[in-house]
């Protein structure tokens, strides 16, 4: 600790000389300005520089290549952080080189890919999006937060809060679906989840507000594909998710590979200088994506690396992932005046206050308690959180002749599908700490809940032997030869349970598809199957909406069950046995083919929405398919009914700086205990930008016992009724609303208000 020792010697005496003249400065700030002064230039870009996990630390240092030179950079000072370098032991062998063999000691941020839990996996984050239930949500932040944090890790880049009405792109799966406001309200509980109430709690991590901006609007859905729109979607759909994670005070932001109408968001000053740092006052760091300061030049938008990092440091990127254009060509463009270094002063501040915030400083081997690996890691306490998660995610979509839920006892079951007994898929895509066949298939979770005679058979089989982190799928698209085995023991059993839809890995970064249809031989399995019985119970395993419109005419019941983590069997089964109602409702619009898409909820109306007479072409529509989504956002059934009546507003204008009060009365009528998520959407009818048919703006849970009612209460104000307007602000414009409460975003009851001048 010997050069940790030098700093805080000085830093005191800095401290003391400055105390009175400071007292605006927190006390961060004053250690942070100290530290600073003490600083080489080179020490000061060797903070802004990330790198790889770059050799096993288990090993002895490395002597040549690549490795080498960064294990030097980091004796040197000339590294701030790491990324996937995991377990105490790991991240205590590094942090010691820097703490105890650089110059000035200073300890490195771990970052690494904490998206949906770490060993513990919950659901996908888009599954969770389908609870809206935020409790629940910001649980699983806490659990995963923790996991990582006593594994050495102190910074997670999630949340990602990209809307996106494009089921094509793998990354849907990552996100809270497509709309803004609920993306909102997930966004805060998942920093709040992963960040506490004190960063230097060795059980949270800093979290990352991924990925700014725009990258869920990618032509065509294909991932890394340019992005090109409007500020009105930008402001209005794009950025509240992102303010709102900052508001909540998330720690640190990443760009984002794509570019936005026509600059590279990681060159991009407007977002990063002018909204983010700017008119959002964000105080934390930003961290570039892995090698997009890179990427500006394949872009056309750099000549070169030095280019590049001038580029990304003048629009405000602070760090650089993996590209090493900051090591390697900051320090030439500070001498030759084309930087200046107070670029990188605010920089190396905005790193050095977060790891001050973390603790780090104090001790930087707080998250390095191998007693607490042990004992945080896979907590009873955590597999409950996770389940209790992974039931919530779960949208019932079609019930028909109440199939579901299933007696535990007397039933002949046949278990079918490639996805029925695999322990793999179920953890989805972005769980990098996670071990392979680890989760709880439905086949071992049928087994545990019920005692029906149960037979399993893949009908499609799983093509074995693939490393799971591949292009591939896994999922047979030549291999019948399990077809027939299925469909001849299907033929008598009293139900069937269908677990199909898409590997583990087929969603994720770099996983766009053009196809939206049951991947593989499995839509051929489904129908043969149905040819010899009708009672079929299709599961879905998915990490995006699938276009299942032939399921939806012909299969009694589907439940959709995504990728639920680590519990995902245990949860399905409850929810099949009945012994968890299903109330979760749909974060994104499901299609019906592909070709609608991007399909979403809050679209606008246009000059031509209804056809003009019959037989008439010339209106908004296909001529070869509907412009109904199959399933649309906010949908999702119980296994009781839900009725709405009373819609009130408690007056008919809302004054500006009132308020507007707006009841109906739910009833359960249906014959079992469950819980509604209502929502609120309003219409604004006319304004200086045309504005979508619905928008959603509130929401509530409740739980009510059969024949039980309750009057649900939203209050509306002027903020709730504020767009990105044709004056460049955000602003309510007097005039016509419409509000609609109900339970999905396609059946709801309506009044209307005004809102006065
Ligand atoms: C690239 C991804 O886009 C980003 O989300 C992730 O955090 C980084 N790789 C680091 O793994």
């Amino acid at each position: 600790m010997k050069n940790s020792i030098i700093w805080a010697a000085a830093l005191f005496m800095t401290l003391s000389a400055r105390a009175q003249t400071t007292s605006a400065m927190s006390d961060t700030d004053q250690k942070v300005d100290s530290l600073l002064s003490l600083m080489t230039l080179e020490e000061k870009i060797g903070q802004m520089n990330q790198y790889n996990g770059f050799w096993n630390v288990t090993g002895p240092a490395p002597q040549d290549g690549d490795a080498a030179d960064k294990y030097e950079d980091l004796k040197q000072g000339r590294v701030g952080s790491m990324l996937n370098v995991r377990g105490v032991e790991e991240v205590r062998k590094v942090q010691k080189i820097a703490v105890e063999e650089s110059r000035l000691g200073i300890p490195l941020i771990i970052g690494f890919d904490v998206i949906h839990g770490y060993k513990t996996v919950s659901p996908i984050p888009l599954a969770e999006a389908a609870s809206w239930n935020l409790e629940a949500i910001e649980r699983s932040a806490q659990v995963a937060a923790a996991e990582a944090a006593a594994s050495g890790i102190n910074w997670t880049f999630a949340p990602m809060v990209d809307i996106s009405r494009d089921a094509r792109w793998g990354r849907v799966m990552e996100g809270a679906g497509e709309d803004s406001y609920l993306g909102s309200q997930i966004a805060r509980a998942r920093v709040r989840g992963f960040q506490g109430s004190d960063l230097s709690d060795p059980l949270t991590v800093a979290a990352c507000a991924k990925h700014f901006a725009a990258y869920g609007f990618a032509i065509a859905g294909k991932d890394y594909n340019t992005v090109d729109i409007g500020t009105a979607t930008l402001y209005n759909e794009i950025l509240p998710p992102f303010q709102a994670a900052k508001e909540e005070g998330v720690r640190t932001f990443m760009n984002a590979f794509n570019d936005l109408n026509g600059i590279p968001a990681t060159g991009n000053t407007f977002l990063q200088r002018d909204i983010l740092k700017g008119d959002w006052q964000f105080e934390g760091f930003v961290v570039s994506d892995w090698g997009s300061i890179n990427e500006m030049i394949p872009h056309g938008y750099a000549r070169d690396g030095k280019d590049a990092a001038y580029k990304a440091v003048t629009a405000g990127s602070d760090m650089d992932m993996e590209s090493y254009h900051y090591l390697n060509h900051l320090p030439a463009l500070v001498k030759e005046g084309k930087v200046d270094e107070a670029l990188i002063d605010d920089a190396v501040r905005r790193i050095l206050k977060v790891k001050f915030e973390l603790g780090l400083f104090d001790d930087p081997y707080r998250y390095c308690d191998p007693e607490r690996e042990k004992e945080v890691i896979g907590s009873e306490e955590h597999q409950q959180a996770v389940l209790d998660m992974a039931k919530k995610s779960i949208v019932l979509l079609k019930n028909e002749n109440k199939l579901l839920p299933l007696k535990k006892e007397g039933l002949d079951i046949a278990l079918i599908g490639p996805l029925a007994a695999d322990k793999t898929s179920p953890l989805g895509s972005w769980r990098i700490a996670a071990d392979d066949e680890t989760a709880i298939s439905v086949l071992e979770g049928l087994q545990q809940y019920a005692d029906n005679e149960l037979t399993h058979e893949q009908g499609v089989k799983l093509v074995e032997g693939q490393p799971s982190f591949t292009m591939e799928t896994r999922i047979n698209t030549t291999d019948r030869t399990g077809i027939e085995e299925a469909v001849a023991m299907a033929r008598d059993k009293d139900v069937v349970i269908m677990v199909l839809g898409e590997h583990g890995f087929q969603s994720g970064e770099g996983r766009s598809r053009t196809s939206l249809d049951l991947p593989g031989l499995q839509q051929e399995l489904l129908e043969a199957v149905y040819e010899v019985n009708k009672n079929i119970v299709l599961v879905l395993m998915n990490g995006r909406p699938l276009a299942i419109e032939w399921a939806d005419e012909n299969i009694p019941a589907i439940v959709e069950a995504w990728h639920l983590g680590t519990q995902s069997g245990n949860a399905i089964a409850q929810v099949l046995y009945g012994d968890h109602n299903p109330n979760g409702k749909l974060p994104m619009t499901f299609p019906k083919s592909v070709g609608q898409v991007p399909i979403y909820y809050n679209y606008k109306n246009t000059g031509r929405p209804e056809i003009p007479a019959p037989d008439l072409v010339f209106w908004s529509h296909y001529i070869d398919e509907s412009n109904e989504p199959l399933y649309p956002f906010g949908y999702g059934l119980s296994y009781t009914d839900f009725e709405y009546s009373n819609l009130k507003t408690s007056g008919a204008t809302m004054a500006r700086d009132g308020a507007l009060n707006v009841t109906a009365t739910l009833t359960n009528s249906g014959d079992v205990a469950g819980t509604e998520t209502v929502q609120l959407y309003i219409r604004d009818l006319t304004g200086s930008r045309t504005r979508p048919v619905k928008e959603l703006k509130k929401f509530s849970q409740h739980m009510l016992q059969p024949g039980e009612s309750v009057t649900v209460s939203f209050e509306l104000t002027e903020e709730d009724l504020k767009f990105y307007t044709a004056n460049n602000t955000w602003e309510a414009e007097a005039g016509d609303f419409k509000v609609f409460v109900g339970g999905s975003s396609d059946k709801l009851l309506e009044t209307e208000f005004t809102l006065s001048e």
